[in-house]
């Protein structure tokens, strides 16, 4: 079992991260956007969640963290020449590759098709962390990955202040988003991240309420583990209209019922700003993910 914050022992992987970057300032807070199933809404999410936290005041980055299918671009109709592909390759800088929006939060493309990212070599993974630290001047960095239980995943998880665990009612995203919670709190000792629970797609307050009392009981019960709810987000055509025009709900119709509702868990998110850094922010999840691990 991996200690949380452990760097992975000598000789586990390669290669291996100082974690020593004089830029690192780690005041960023991280949020990374998962969930057990595909398809429950996490960009949807990261992506208006980052509107809402703009709305006041902060600094906000996406980052598509879906290495394999980027679409945090696709919801926001921009075609960014160049993405994660490129700062990997080192033929750009993050600086270059982060685009401003018309919306007031900055994104960096995910790289799109290109899954080969544990096959970089020495030379580019230490040229990708370098790059990464300048996100570090961000209030906010919102991490969309992708869905289950990859070990990039777990570390994005491991390394955020606030993990969103995302499922609709559906059973199977029940199941899944259980399923990813119990690899959380097998893997990592002392678990002292805010693991927040989202119900995307709920009927009802009532419909969120009885998912979120589930599988926290289960999740205290069975795995010691404190999972907070942040809330629910209402099921409504507005999200789907707003994909289709590919602009954010909260963009296309302020109103609804689901951007209410993002507003809401963006609210309570930052009443319970409760973690303390003692994680070292952004340098570290980057010393995580690139210096490999057990799994
Ligand atoms: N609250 C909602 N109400 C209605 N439809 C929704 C809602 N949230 C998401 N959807 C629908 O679900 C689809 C999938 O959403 P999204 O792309 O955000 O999921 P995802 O978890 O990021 O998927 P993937 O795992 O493929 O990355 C959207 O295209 C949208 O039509
Ligand atoms: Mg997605």
């Amino acid at each position: 079992m991996r200690q949380k914050n452990e760097l992975p022992a000598a000789g586990t992987s390669s290669p291996k991260y100082s974690g020593e970057s004089p830029r690192r300032e780690g005041k960023s807070r991280i949020i990374t956007v998962t969930s057990g199933k595909g398809g429950v809404g996490k960009t949807n999410l990261s992506v208006n969640m980052a509107l809402a936290f703009a709305r006041i005041g902060k600094k906000v980055v996406v980052m598509d963290a879906d290495l394999g299918l980027a679409n945090v671009n696709v919801m926001l109709n921009m075609i960014p020449k160049y993405n994660l592909y490129h700062v990997i390759k080192k033929q750009k800088t993050i600086r270059e590759i982060m685009v401003e929006t018309e919306y007031g939060i900055s994104i960096v493309a995910g790289a799109s098709g290109f899954s080969q990212i544990a096959n970089m070599n020495d030379e580019e993974r230490r040229n990708f962390i370098n790059e990464f630290d300048t996100l570090s001047s961000a209030d906010i960095i919102i991490i969309d990955t992708s869905a289950g239980v990859s070990s990039n995943v777990l570390d994005f998880i491991a390394a955020a202040d606030d993990a969103v665990i995302l499922t609709t009612p559906e059973p199977t995203a029940i199941t899944d988003a259980y399923g990813i919670i119990k690899i959380i709190a097998t893997e990592y000792e002392n678990l002292n991240m805010g693991l927040k629970l989202v119900v995307n797609k709920a009927k009802s307050a009532a419909d969120g309420k009885k998912v979120a009392d589930r599988m926290t009981s289960i999740a205290g019960q069975f795995l010691n583990l404190k999972v907070d709810y942040l809330g629910f987000i209402y099921e409504d055509q507005s999200v789907s209209q707003a994909v289709l025009r590919q602009k954010p709900f909260m963009v296309t119709d302020p109103k609804c019922k689901a951007s209410i509702c993002v507003q809401h868990i963006v609210e309570r998110m930052e009443r319970n700003k409760t973690r303390e850094k003692e994680k070292g922010g952004f340098g570290v999840l980057l010393s995580r993910f690139f210096g490999g691990n057990s799994k």
